[in-house]
């Protein structure tokens, strides 16, 4: 790696790691955010240091400073990120969706400040979709020669439809994804906390590997099942 760790599983290997929530622009001083902490990322972006990777950090909205060594890239928006992202596609062995992109940004960006002075009616916001980065990476990787192992998060709650792992069993395959890292919300577990627990599911059909500790825990596990995709 560029930074030294020149043994470990991933020596030689550039890994792509975005972190953080998106935020999208109302007006100039407002947005539309979310509660990811960034320190999933944080943790995979300092698990894959260590294992002797090339790091790239594509950074939205952290509350942790990124760790020394990595190559770092701020961004705001889903747009913005996806950008980065898509620049990335071609140096990459691995992408790691960790962010948080928000499903939805406002239709439109008001160029100064929405002032509530005027007798009008109260603002109704209309949002549109964001596209979907991961589901596009994985449409890319052909043309690219991008990431061989493409990994994405998904936080899940159950709800009358479905269980967790069913919901993330669904979205695994509708993303295209090689792993998905199921963390089960719903109580004040994931968002924010030091620890999680979690299920790496595989798209070639093995077992769903669980997972419980620490966010560099759950790093280290997904970093290894990645290398053991790039190395078998
Ligand atoms: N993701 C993405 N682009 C988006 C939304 C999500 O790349 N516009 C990525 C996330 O970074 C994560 C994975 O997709 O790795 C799953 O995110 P999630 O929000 O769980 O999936 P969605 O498809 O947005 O489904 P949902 O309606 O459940 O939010
Ligand atoms: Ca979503």
């Amino acid at each position: 790696g560029r930074t030294g760790a020149a043994a470990g599983p991933l020596a030689g290997r550039t890994v792509t790691i975005t972190a953080g929530g998106t935020r999208e622009p109302l007006d100039p001083v407002r947005f539309l955010g979310n509660r990811s902490s960034g320190k999933q990322g944080m943790a995979l972006a300092e698990a894959a240091l260590a294992a002797g990777a090339s790091v790239n950090l594509i950074a939205a909205a952290v509350e942790v400073p990124a760790p020394a060594g990595v190559r770092l890239t701020r961004v705001e928006t889903a747009l913005e990120l996806r950008s980065a992202v898509l620049a990335s596609l071609a140096e990459s062995d691995v992408l790691i969706m960790a962010a948080a992109v928000a499903d939805f940004r406002p239709a439109q960006v008001a160029e100064s400040k929405i002032k509530k002075t005027d007798d009008a009616a109260e603002p109704v916001l209309q949002l549109v979709r964001n596209p979907d980065i991961l589901a596009e990476s994985v449409l890319r990787r052909a043309d690219t020669g991008g990431p061989a192992v493409i990994v994405g998060f998904a936080a899940e709650t159950g709800d009358p439809d479905a269980d967790p792992l069913t919901h993330a069993q669904l979205k695994l395959k509708r993303k295209g994804c090689d792993l998905l890292v199921l963390n089960v919300v719903g109580r004040d577990l994931v968002f924010g906390s030091d620890t999680s627990a979690a299920l790496i599911l595989a798209a070639d059909g093995s077992e769903p590997l669980p997972v419980e500790g620490s966010k560099r825990e759950v790093a280290e596990a997904v970093l290894a099942r990645a290398a053991a995709a790039l190395n078998p």
